[in-house]
């Protein structure tokens, strides 16, 4: 049964009209948007989604944007227990984090899925904007890679990245460093075989340290934004002119609607092979 279904005979026809159907399932928490149409019903709906599911026991409302360097929401709780600390399994790994103080969607499994696929044995890697580890984890348990280094910014985020590190045994092929990329990078510049930087708000900042830490060739996969009518053609032209700069060519070998982010807009990714001019 789903949430509509299960609130059918509690709400009046305008009031389903107005409810999200779709929620997001971190850990044994749901989490929810319930539009300011159905405040009064915030905890009924809330009840009803923990009858729907019994491995949920805590259910959020989002209150906020994600905001901040740090990406991170604001949450309400409608049922259930207190507490935004929770264990996610993903890919036969396991993540521990609090979803109030750390990015994470599990929506973006199957993009995880994607990026994994094209990781070949052997690869040394430097995965920027690490957050709690879902992309060096899951690459590093399905791939035999040589190392991935992981920074993350956000000291909560970087505790949690490391404790998953150990938790799924993976201490001697991922190392998570706490700083700011700007910082960190340049110690691996020349070094990596590909640069994952999931940062989709503000990627092209750090575009020119992602090329440098590429050997002579290397991939890019470069999360952005787009508008539904021009998707990438700005983030091709930065991406070129970076190149440019660096001395390097580039070329797009994939381009890709990962989520929708709002009415018209998308979250995207190009997958760039990056080479030294001849
Ligand atoms: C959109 S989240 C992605 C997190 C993770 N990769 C994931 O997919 O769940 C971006 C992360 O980058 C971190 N961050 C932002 N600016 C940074 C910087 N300059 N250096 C290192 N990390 C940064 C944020 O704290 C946040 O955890």
């Amino acid at each position: 049964m789903d949430l509509k279904e299960a609130l059918k005979d509690d709400l009046g026809e305008e009031e389903l009209e107005h409810l999200v159907k779709s929620f997001e399932v971190v850990g044994d928490i749901a989490i929810i948007e319930v539009p300011d149409e159905l405040e009064h019903r915030k905890n009924l709906i809330g009840e009803k989604l923990l009858g729907l599911n019994k491995h949920i026991n805590t259910v959020l409302r989002e209150v906020s944007g994600r905001k901040g360097e740090f990406r991170t929401r604001d949450y309400e709780l409608i049922a259930g227990e207190k507490g935004t600390e929770t264990v996610h399994k993903e890919h036969g790994c396991r993540f521990g984090l609090d979803i109030s103080n750390v990015y994470f969607s599990e929506r973006e499994a199957k993009e995880r899925q994607r990026i994994v696929e094209q990781v070949e044995d052997g690869e040394v890697i430097m995965t920027m904007f690490a957050g709690i580890g879902p992309f060096p984890i899951i690459i590093a348990k399905k791939k035999d890679v040589e190392k991935i280094y992981a920074v993350e910014l956000n000291p909560e985020a970087y505790e949690y990245l490391e404790e998953n590190v150990s938790m799924n045994k993976l201490d001697d092929k991922v190392l998570p460093i706490q700083g700011n990329v700007r910082d960190v990078c340049p110690e691996y510049f020349g070094q990596c075989d590909r640069v994952i930087m999931p940062l989709p708000k503000g990627s092209e900042e750090f575009l020119d340290l992602a090329m440098k830490c590429l050997k002579k060739e290397g991939v890019i996969n470069y999360y952005s934004w787009g508008e539904e009518e021009e998707l990438y053609d700005e983030d091709i032209e930065i991406i070129e002119g970076v190149a440019e700069e660096e001395g390097r060519e580039v070329e797009i070998v994939r381009k890709r609607k990962v989520l929708p982010y709002a009415p018209g807009k998308w979250k995207v990714c190009l997958d760039c092979i990056v080479r030294d001019k001849e």
